[in-house]
This record gives structure tokens, sequence and C-alpha cells, in this order.
């Protein structure tokens, strides 16, 4: 494909609309939900990736998608990670961070900022141990976001934790391993239109807690 192949690829959303009456006044997480069942009613893949994004010291971005595994009480959007991991390091330095969905087959986005606080350790537990065994032992072996020699070197630590926890069911859960709930205070749903007049209606949060809509441009 050329660069002017490229450029003339796009497509006409048309699908639904989004009204300021649409949206559920209780809050965005609340809304959220009502847009991940229809996320998982429409059958699409991987409804529950998100693209979260930090910031380093010097200011600079970085992003990855990582699974959504909970909307805990309505509060917040509930991920699970490596502590150690640059994501992690990351976040112990700036725990400001940002949330973004795609949802193709809806064409809807969902863009979510906040503030990011560790879950309580029983909490992490709980869900590292109703992992797979296999997740369980990879989470061990595999020191996320480090250089490591070779491809063998990672297999050669899976089978050094297989011997080490042989027998055990479940694994105990690393330390350096556990969940982050994104607390949101500014939370945008997004519906394709056509002709690029996409709708935007954006929650945000004000000092005495209540949420406040807004239309913005598209
Ligand atoms: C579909 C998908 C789901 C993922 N889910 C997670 C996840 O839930 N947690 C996680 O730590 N990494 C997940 N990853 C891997 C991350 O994108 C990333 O490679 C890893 O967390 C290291 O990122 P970091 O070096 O910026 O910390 C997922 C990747 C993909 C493509």
């Amino acid at each position: 494909m050329n660069d002017q192949q490229l450029a003339d690829l796009r497509q006409t959303y048309s699908q639904r609309t989004l009204t300021e009456a649409d949206v559920l006044p209780a809050g965005p997480v609340a809304q959220f939900r009502v847009w991940l069942d229809e996320a998982l009613a429409a059958r699409l893949d991987e409804p529950t990736a998100m693209n979260l994004a930090t910031v380093d010291a010097a200011g600079q971005p970085a992003a990855r998608i990582v699974l959504l595994k909970g909307l805990p009480a309505d509060e917040g959007f509930l991920f699970y990670t490596n502590y150690d991991s640059r994501k992690g390091r990351e976040l112990a330095g700036s725990p400001l961070a940002a949330l973004t969905f795609f949802w193709p087959g809806l064409e809807r986005q969902v863009r979510i900022e906040g503030r990011v606080e560790k879950v309580s350790e029983e909490e992490s537990t709980a869900y590292f141990q109703s992992r797979p065994r296999s997740s369980q032992i990879g989470a061990w072996a595999s020191p996320q976001s480090q250089p490591i020699a070779s491809r063998e070197a990672l297999e050669q630590r899976e089978h050094e934790v297989e011997a080490r926890f042989e027998g055990q069911e479940p694994l105990p859960r690393p330390p350096h391993w556990g969940g982050y709930l994104l607390r949101p205070h500014r939370v945008e749903f997004w519906q394709g239109r056509p002709s690029r007049l996409h709708d935007r209606i954006v929650y945000e949060r004000t000092a005495d807690g209540q949420w406040h809509l807004n239309r913005l441009a598209p």
C-alpha cells in the first residue's frame, strides 16, 4: 500500500447516535457499564482491551493495552499487572493515567482520565489465584519490561518456577504483582456519526464530587 492509498482509507460512521438524554446521570462508570454490556452483546473481539497511558518523570507518555477486570461499585476501572513493570514504575511516579477503549463494531470510543491507586493485597491475591495456573507461573517467571537474554532464558525461568511450586495449588501471589483501580475524573463517550460530525458527551467531576455533562465539538 502506498501513502496515497493509505490516506484514502476512511469509513463513514452511521449506526447510532448519542444524545444528552441517552447517558445516565448516575455517573460515567454506570454509563460505561451500559456500553460495555452492548459491546459484549455485539460479540466484539476483545471488548475489555483498553489502552493505558502513563507518563514518566520527563513527561514522556507511554501507552499499552491491558484488560479491564472490573468496575467495582461503579467507582473505577480495575486492571492487573506487574508493579515493577515500566507502567508500574511510571504510575508510582505519577498516578495520573488515561484509558481508551475503541469498539469499531459499534463505532464507539471511550476516553477516561483519572488517578490510579493499588487495590488491597487480599483483592490482588484472590484474583491472581483465580487465574489459570499457567498464567500464575508466567507472572512469577517474567520480570515484565526488563531486558532478557533470550526466549530460552525466559522458558528456563518458567521451568524453574514450575519446579519450585510443584504440587502447590494455587501459587502464592508474587509481591510485585497486583491490581490498580483508576478512579476517573473525566470520561468521554464518543459515537461516530456521518460527515465526521460525531457525538461527544463528556462527564467531568466537579469540586463537590458531582458529575457535570458537556457536549464537545467533534
Ligand atoms: C490484548 C492484550 C491484553 C493485555 N493485557 C495485559 C494486562 O491485563 N496486564 C498486563 O500487565 N499486560 C497486558 N498486556 C501486555 C501489555 O500490553 C504490555 O506489553 C505489558 O504490560 C508491558 O508493558 P510496560 O512495559 O509498558 O509496563 C496485554 C496486551 C494485549 C495486546
